[in-house]
């Protein structure tokens, strides 16, 4: 009998960590998703930075980073809408092709739903 109870106790406790680091629950899938700037990304960004930006190197050997993880250059929201507008180091900038509104959104979904910040 304790055994079986060690053994609930235990079951709950990697429930509970697994819901805590995401183990799927909580990761914000972008194929999956209806909102209108998750198409946004699926149209401009994902050729690059891979379907659900997990980064990914490109046929001519160019590294794309991840945007859910990793040491990111662009911290800050200013700093993350100057790398969407203007680009650089590989990347095109979007600011002829996307609207002010529409950066904004992708600023929101690469912090808040890919970093989870
Ligand atoms: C042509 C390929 C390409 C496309 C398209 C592209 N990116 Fe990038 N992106 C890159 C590369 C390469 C870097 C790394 C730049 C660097 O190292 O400074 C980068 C960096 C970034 C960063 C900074 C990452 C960090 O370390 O903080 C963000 C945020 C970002 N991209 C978002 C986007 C979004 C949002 C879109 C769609 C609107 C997009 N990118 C489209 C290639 C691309």
């Amino acid at each position: 009998m304790p055994r079986a109870k060690l053994f609930a106790v235990a079951m709950f406790a990697a429930i509970g960590l697994a819901g805590c680091f995401g183990g799927g629950g909580g990761r914000h899938v972008i194929g999956e998703s209806k909102a209108y700037e998750a198409s946004l990304f699926r149209q401009n960004c994902a050729i690059c930075h891979g379907p659900e930006g997990d980064g990914k190197i490109l046929d001519d050997g160019m590294k794309v980073p991840s945007l859910r993880e990793g040491d990111f250059k662009a911290k800050t929201e200013n700093q993350i809408y100057d790398q969407i507008a203007n680009g650089g180091n590989g990347m095109v900038g979007f600011r002829r092709q996307l609207s002010e509104r529409e950066m904004r959104l992708l600023v929101d979904l690469v912090k808040r739903d890919l970093r989870g910040q």
